[in-house]
């Protein structure tokens, strides 16, 4: 047998990974009944929590149910930054009713929290177990995710990041065995996301399309096919995913937010979520999403919120290595004129037209904004570099000093 680990070669194919249903329009949810059907499902345990249950989100989806021979229950503990323990909780809960098909219903929180508790169940294992790359043991049963915001795109994605219950930090795993088998992506789902809610997810999910459009090339890494990478870097399928979803978003975004009960917008937004959830999942998320880890957690504000405060000032820095994309974001984004500017001149609309848009739909513009201060940076950049996996897709080579310039421009 012959061995390829560490050949010190550079890669020359990228990869493309994908579930197996993806069905997006209004009334999607109703290709569950076809789930079950196709599945021969006879016992369906729905993972959401109380809030879409009042809201009869999840009644919904219930009710979908309800048309099939299948018994279903409803696990309604899902949370905001999903822990271990309730990671738990969902296993206890399948190893009860024993069931054969999953469903998550929810944002990112609940969709990452039934692909922990799916691959937990299924391997019968400690969900802390999983925390990693490529550390999930097999396939697991079937999950089916339904978003109800538009932005994590984590219904494409091989990634769920929860919540150690014993050590209070955030961890993901990150295995191709926990994509989910289906989405169904119905967008009048998120009629009823605030237009908070709406702007902080849309921010988001222009970071993933953004980072995915701009990590290093596939190329620049080191071959290891027995393996696999976490991320592949930019390849041209993912630009595909990721220029789409950079459009609709320049588009859509203002208007979503603006007006939140117009499907046209809600329905934009919620294809381009997912389609930006695909691009970053194969290409990979970077520098900005480093600099949000510890933003976040220090001064409590959102992951998309986080996001947003970055993204301006790391474009600036990456102009360096990549300043002919960020100008064809320019164009992307709907700047008026962009044709007729220099690249130089283009790349400075398309960061000026992210950081003006940020302040029209009322997210948090700077760090002080959060709570910020010039004596915290140091520690905010130790931490963003110690993410390597992430720091490793730069375009441009960062460390500290690097990082804590770009913190000092989003000061
Ligand atoms: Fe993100």
């Amino acid at each position: 047998m012959s061995s390829v680990i560490g050949t010190g070669m550079h890669r020359k194919s990228w990869s493309w990974f994908i579930g197996n249903q993806f069905s997006f329009g209004p009334e999607a949810i109703r290709q569950l009944a076809g789930v079950v059907h196709r599945q021969s499902a006879k016992r369906v345990l729905l993972i959401s929590d109380k809030q879409l249950v009042e809201v009869g989100i999840v009644g919904q989806v219930a009710a979908v149910l309800e048309d099939t021979e299948a018994e279903c229950i409803i696990f309604d503990g899902g949370e905001v930054e999903p822990s271990t323990d309730t990671v738990n909780a969902v296993v206890a809960s399948a190893r009860e009713f024993q069931p054969d098909l999953f469903v998550a219903v929810g944002g990112g929180s609940n969709m990452d929290l039934g692909k922990a508790a799916v691959a937990a169940y299924g391997h019968d294992c400690d969900p802390e177990s999983l925390f990693g790359f490529d550390l999930v043991p097999g396939p697991m049963p079937t999950l089916v995710c339904i978003p109800t915001t538009a932005g994590t795109g984590s219904e494409v994605t091989h990634a769920a990041i929860i919540k150690s219950s014993s050590t209070g930090k955030k961890a993901g795993i990150l295995s191709q065995h926990i994509r989910p088998a289906i989405a169904l992506v119905d967008p009048t789902l998120t009629l009823s996301c605030s237009s908070q809610v709406t702007a902080e997810c849309g921010i988001d999910a222009l970071t993933h399309a953004t980072e995915a459009y701009l990590v290093k090339n596939f190329y620049a890494f080191e071959d290891d096919h027995q393996h696999g990478l976490p991320y592949e870097g930019n390849h041209p399928l993912g630009d595909m995913y990721a220029e789409k979803a950079i459009s609709l978003i320049g588009k859509h975004l203002k208007q979503a937010c603006a007006k939140p009960d117009i499907l046209t917008s809600r329905s934009a937004m919620a294809f381009a979520a997912s389609l930006a959830g695909a691009a970053f999942a194969s290409c990979g998320v970077s520098v900005a999403h480093a600099l949000e880890y510890p933003i976040g957690s220090k001064y409590k504000c959102s992951h998309g919120a986080g996001n947003g405060i970055v993204l301006p000032a790391l474009l600036k820095f990456w102009c360096q290595s990549r300043q002919a994309r960020i100008a064809k974001m320019a164009a992307l984004l709907g700047v008026p004129d962009a044709d007729k500017m220099d690249e130089a001149e283009a790349a400075q609309a398309a960061i000026g037209w992210i950081a003006e848009t940020r302040k029209l739909i009322e997210l948090p513009t700077c760090l002080r904004d959060v709570g910020g201060a010039e004596s915290d940076l140091d520690e905010l950049a130790e931490v963003t570099v110690s993410l390597q996996r992430l720091i490793d897709l730069s375009p441009v080579p960062i460390a500290a000093p690097e990082a804590k310039l770009i913190l000092q421009d989003a000061l």
